[in-house]
């Protein structure tokens, strides 16, 4: 799949909302800080986190396939976020690919060394790619619903 990461546009963020479907998708993409429902338009506002970057995943026709985030994390880390895919996209290789450019991004803008993430415990989709790409359960540092996850940024992503 040849795909590029973009500065998202606002047709990109229109075409993003039309993937939440539900409250508990929106949650599970965003935290509970995202309202939902919300409108299209304000969703860069919404998303928006103190020294934030966001990333849209083109595909071969320039279409957005997929969003994530970084921002300054604790102790020197980045942390990764709001990662989604278009749901006619997923299953395919384009979450992996979006992982890996993110991180690849997150680290020569920040030279940080670690890179965290938090995913809801019973998204077990994010959860095995997350894994697959080194990340690692912080127990101490997660809670009932939501694990904190750690990796070292210069893994082979
Ligand atoms: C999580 C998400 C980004 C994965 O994107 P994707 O394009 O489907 O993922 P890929 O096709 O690249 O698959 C990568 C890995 O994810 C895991 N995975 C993907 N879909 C899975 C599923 N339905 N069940 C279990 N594992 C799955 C697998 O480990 C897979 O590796 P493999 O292909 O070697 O088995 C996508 O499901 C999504 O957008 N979910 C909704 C938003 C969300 O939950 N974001 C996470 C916020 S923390």
């Amino acid at each position: 799949m040849k795909t590029t990461l973009r500065t998202p546009v606002k047709t990109d963020y229109d075409a993003i909302a039309t993937w939440i479907s539900d409250e508990k998708a929106c949650s599970r993409w965003a935290g509970l800080s995202l309202p939902f429902p919300f409108i299209a338009e304000n969703l860069p506002e919404l998303l928006a986190v103190e020294g934030c970057t966001n990333y849209c995943l083109s595909d071969i026709d320039n279409n957005c396939v997929g969003f994530g985030q970084f921002w300054p994390g604790k102790q020197s880390a980045v942390h990764i976020g709001r990662i989604i895919i278009a749901p006619e996209a997923r299953g395919n290789g384009a979450g992996r690919l979006l992982c890996e450019k993110l991180i690849t991004k997150a680290r020569q803008s920040t030279g940080a060394s670690t890179v965290t993430l938090r995913v809801y415990r019973d998204n077990h989709a994010a959860r095995s790619l997350y894994s697959s790409l080194g990340f690692f359960i912080i127990e101490s540092e997660s809670t009932d619903d939501v694990l904190f996850m750690s990796a070292a940024a210069n893994h082979d992503a």
